[in-house]
């Protein structure tokens, strides 16, 4: 048995059958504050899309967004949540919105004091991205230019834009192209496979400020039916 699978074994068993007692949340019966604060402390650790839009006239936004995940590679699909904003939308809805498109940087823990500065609530002719001190680059298939110093950018054209609450929205949209930095590949040059160590990103955690590095990492082998059973039919493993 691995060291990890040791380690697992022992905490299991330190487990009481059920986590008694526990205390129950009516969300309905709830401020959205307080749902905000319990979800949110409690589903994580999340990545962190930082978006770059533009405006219908060409104005660029940024912006970091930690509802967001990939739901799909064929086709490739992710989803971005953006919350109601008093008054008007945020600038990444409404440049969502207007246009369909929006790049995704990734942010390593050397970027995260510039994305921080982007979360500023700037009016929508600012430039959070001259504020934090960052360049671009354009973009193959879009007009919102990627970050420069971002080692994974993804060129994305929203496909569903589903109204999930009063001026809450949940952006769905397809990878169109990928820019990976050549100094986190690693292997076979026509199969990469990606370092994570000098990738280095950041996760959002719980409360106003908190974030993970994504370097306590372990391995957890997938268990498969047929080792076990070997005239089993074989099945398909993915994620
Ligand atoms: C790390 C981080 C993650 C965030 N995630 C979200 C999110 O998932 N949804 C959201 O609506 N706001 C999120 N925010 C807040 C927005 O970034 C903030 O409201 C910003 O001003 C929106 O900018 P915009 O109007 O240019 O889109 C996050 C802020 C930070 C710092």
């Amino acid at each position: 048995m691995s060291e990890i699978h040791a380690e697992l074994h022992e905490r299991q068993a330190l487990l009481p059958p059920a986590l008694a007692p526990t205390r129950h949340f009516d969300f309905a019966a709830m401020s959205g504050d307080d749902r905000y604060r319990l979800m949110a402390s409690t589903i994580m650790p999340r990545p962190i899309a930082w978006v770059v839009t533009c405006s219908r006239d060409g104005a660029i936004n940024a912006a970091p967004y930690s509802f967001f995940n990939m739901f799909g590679s064929d086709r490739p699909v992710i989803a971005l949540g953006v919350l109601a904003r008093p008054g008007a939308p945020k600038d990444t809805a409404a440049n969502i919105q207007a246009t369909g498109e929006f790049v995704v940087n990734l942010v390593p823990f050397a970027l995260t004091e510039a994305m921080n500065i982007t979360c500023i609530d700037a009016p929508p002719d600012i430039d959070e991205l001259t504020l934090a001190g960052l360049t671009t680059l354009p973009s193959l298939a879009i007009q919102p230019p990627r970050i420069a110093a971002s080692p994974v950018a993804f060129e994305c054209r929203q496909t569903h834009l589903l109204d999930t609450g009063p001026g809450q929205l949940l952006v769905v949209g397809e990878v169109l192209h990928a820019h990976y930095a050549e100094h986190i590949l690693t292997g076979d040059p026509d199969r990469p496979r990606v370092d994570h160590n000098a990738l280095d990103l950041v996760g959002r955690m719980h409360g106003a400020s908190a974030y993970i590095r994504t370097n306590d990492i372990f391995d957890l082998i997938r268990p498969v039916w047929q080792d076990n059973h070997p005239r089993a039919p074989k099945t398909h493993h993915e994620e």
